[in-house]
């Protein structure tokens, strides 16, 4: 059993993990291309997955520094949030590894995943919606939560003490996604761009090294698109955080990625800078077969 385990300062500080870089919080928010890309982090290595006669994914290689934002791309079904599926022990693909600072897994489970500091946003939000905001950001500090549970039931000593640390870092997450005013509403009666922001907090609150996610943007408007564009700069740049991103929005995508993979019916077609996957053949008819 611990005594109260978490520094709420710690948000502002250290969920890069080993090797971050220290940041200034006052530090205005820069372009990715001012920061330090580091070492690989995720290597991921000639990872194929088969659900029955689908390929859903085929020998897909390629790999995350640390620091950087790496967007995944590809028109619908191509293959990308079976790829994270993969990444996050959703999925066991059936050939391929993947490795996580160095550290080669082929078969993990998600809780597995999550300890070593990769945590997800969905495609489809997993939210309490009859929770409110808070006690939804407070379910991401389960694995962090050490104290014993019927001490945590009673809510006496150092399960007490616990729970205001882990508190207090929910509410330093609450106001660097600027929901302060949400914070006692529940999820459900929210709309649907600041619902994908409580989702996003709940990640925030694992303390990833490596965040991974899916489509944060779909059923945005222009406003929210730019509001959750800039709350993942903030995390990448502030918190040293690397970014994995699936997105469709192509100007976002060039906006924010470092490198971009493109994926298309379970094979990888593309990847490099926004700018060199813009120009590549494959690339370009690929999305011109689509609605994209
Ligand atoms: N659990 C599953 N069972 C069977 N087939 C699956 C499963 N998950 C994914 N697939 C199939 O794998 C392929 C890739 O799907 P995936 O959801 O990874 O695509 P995607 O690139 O994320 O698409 P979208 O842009 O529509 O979200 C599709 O043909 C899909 O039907
Ligand atoms: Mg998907």
């Amino acid at each position: 059993m611990t005594d109260a385990v978490v520094d709420p300062q710690m948000i502002r500080t250290a969920a890069g993990g080993a090797g971050a870089a220290p940041t200034d919080p006052r530090a205005a928010p820069s372009p990715s291309s001012a920061k330090a890309v580091g070492d690989v982090i995720l290597d991921v290595k000639n990872i194929s997955l088969r659900f029955g006669g689908v390929n859903a994914l085929t020998d897909i290689s390629f790999d995350v520094r640390e620091h950087e934002v790496r967007a995944i791309i590809g028109p619908n079904g191509a293959g990308k949030s079976s790829m994270l599926n993969c990444i996050n022990g959703v999925y066991q693909p059936q050939e391929g590894s993947i490795s996580f600072r160095g550290q080669t897994f082929k078969h993990m489970s998600s809780r597995q995943v999550a300890e070593m500091g990769i945590a997800r946003t969905f495609q489809n939000l997993a939210l309490f919606k009859g929770m409110s905001v808070i006690d939804n950001i407070m379910t991401g500090r389960n694995l962090r939560i050490k104290s014993n549970i019927f001490l945590q039931a009673l809510r006496i000593g150092p399960a007490q003490r616990e729970e205001e640390a882990h508190r207090a870092f929910v509410e330093n997450i609450i106001d660097f996604l600027e929901i302060q005013a949400y914070r006692k509403t529940p999820v459900g009666q929210l709309p649907y761009g600041l619902q994908k922001r409580v989702d996003l907090g709940r990640a925030l609150a694992m303390e990833p090294q490596v965040l991974l996610l899916d489509e944060p943007m779909a059923g945005m408007n222009l406003e929210e698109k730019q509001d959750m564009s800039r709350f993942i700069l903030d995390v990448n740049n502030e918190f040293g955080t690397t970014i994995v991103l699936i997105e469709h929005d192509m100007g976002v995508v060039m906006d924010i990625s470092d490198r971009v993979v493109v994926l298309d019916y379970g094979k990888k077609i593309g990847d490099g800078t926004p700018d060199e996957v813009r120009n590549n053949e494959e690339v370009i008819s690929a999305y011109l077969g689509t609605s994209h």
